[in-house]
């Protein structure tokens, strides 16, 4: 990092201009005081709307914040490209494609169907993370597997917060009929791999949605989605380039539920966003960010995040094409 400082040779050379651009951008959506948080899970129903933060992470390393970016929440269903990534760079993507589909539901992300082939349609849709979860180190226990999953996510983060909340763990596991539903479908349909263990599997998932994160660290997960798998600040090879080309051209076609072919159109940038609010969107060999504010659009994306990522394409030519 001193040696492309000091040869002026930074994936964002007018780093400063570029971070005054931002803060005006977080100004703006903040005013905006639409969405409501979600309510169907109900740790994450009563969360402050007020809440509104920006981090970012370059390929090389540097980064800024503004906002509430050192308060915790959980990465609900924006572990799905993490864990996805990581199962794709011990499986392969043949394996886990015998598994999962490639295409965009349609469909809300806890609908139950699936694909013509009578899999889930993709990894980013709560059907396709469960089948993703039952993909992960199936012959560890439990908790070895849980602390498997737990070093990957903190070596993504590299030192910033990561943390598992238990409440919203344990009330996701008492409000999920859905998810218990979407299971029980899938196991009728043969959907899982032999030997499959679906209340373990699912506890897993639950686990999965329940890690928590701040906005700094979604940044540097987010940025090391950027730079090829490799973690910007400790240059700790985390993922296989293949698995991140993988989980990226996923968040591209499916990351932002049934606005993803608008926000394909709009912003062109490959995202992922959650029901707590968060929003990891990758701007492949320059930047990860992570945004969060817990009210969410019909769409149940989150309202100030969908804005930023279109005010950030409307300043800078990040749209892919
Ligand atoms: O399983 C659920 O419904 C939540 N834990 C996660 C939902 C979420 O963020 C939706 N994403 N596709």
């Amino acid at each position: 990092i001193v040696v492309r400082a000091f040869s002026h040779s930074f994936v964002i050379p007018e780093f400063r201009s570029f971070c005054d651009d931002i803060d005006k951008i977080y100004h703006q959506c903040k005013n905006n005081q639409n969405g409501q948080t979600t309510q169907y899970i109900p740790q994450l129903a009563n969360k402050n709307p007020k809440f509104w933060a920006v981090s970012m992470c370059t390929v090389d390393g540097q980064r800024y914040s503004v906002g509430d970016v050192k308060e915790s929440f959980t990465i609900q269903s924006c572990s799905k490209p993490l864990t996805y990534a990581i199962a794709c760079a011990e499986n392969g993507p043949e394996k886990m494609h015998q598994y999962i589909g490639f295409e965009p539901s349609g469909r809300f992300f806890n609908e139950l169907c699936l694909d013509y082939k009578n899999k889930p349609h993709n990894p980013m849709i709560n059907s396709g993370a469960i089948l993703t979860a039952a993909l992960i180190k199936p012959t560890l226990s439990a908790a070895d597997r849980f602390d498997y999953i737990l070093e990957m996510y903190k070596r993504l983060a590299g030192s910033e917060y990561l943390g598992f909340n238990n409440s919203v763990f344990l009330s996701e596991k008492e409000c999920a009929d859905r998810n218990f539903a979407l299971a029980y479908f899938m196991r009728e349909n043969k959907c899982f791999p032999p030997g499959t263990k679906l209340q373990e599997t699912l506890e897993f998932y639950f686990q999965l949605c329940s890690l928590e994160i701040t906005a700094e660290s979604g940044a540097v997960m987010a940025a090391t989605l950027a730079n090829g798998g490799i973690n910007p600040l400790t240059g700790d090879p985390v993922l296989t380039c293949e698995a991140v080309r993988n989980t990226l051209t996923l968040m591209h076609s499916c990351g932002m539920y049934n606005y993803s072919g608008q926000f394909a159109f709009k912003v062109g940038l490959p995202a992922k966003s959650g029901v707590s609010g968060c929003i990891l969107l990758v701007v492949p060999n320059t930047v990860g960010f992570c945004l969060w504010s817990p009210p969410l659009d019909a769409n149940g994306n989150s309202v100030r995040g969908v804005e930023f990522c279109s005010e950030l394409v409307n300043l800078f030519k990040f749209h892919h094409f």
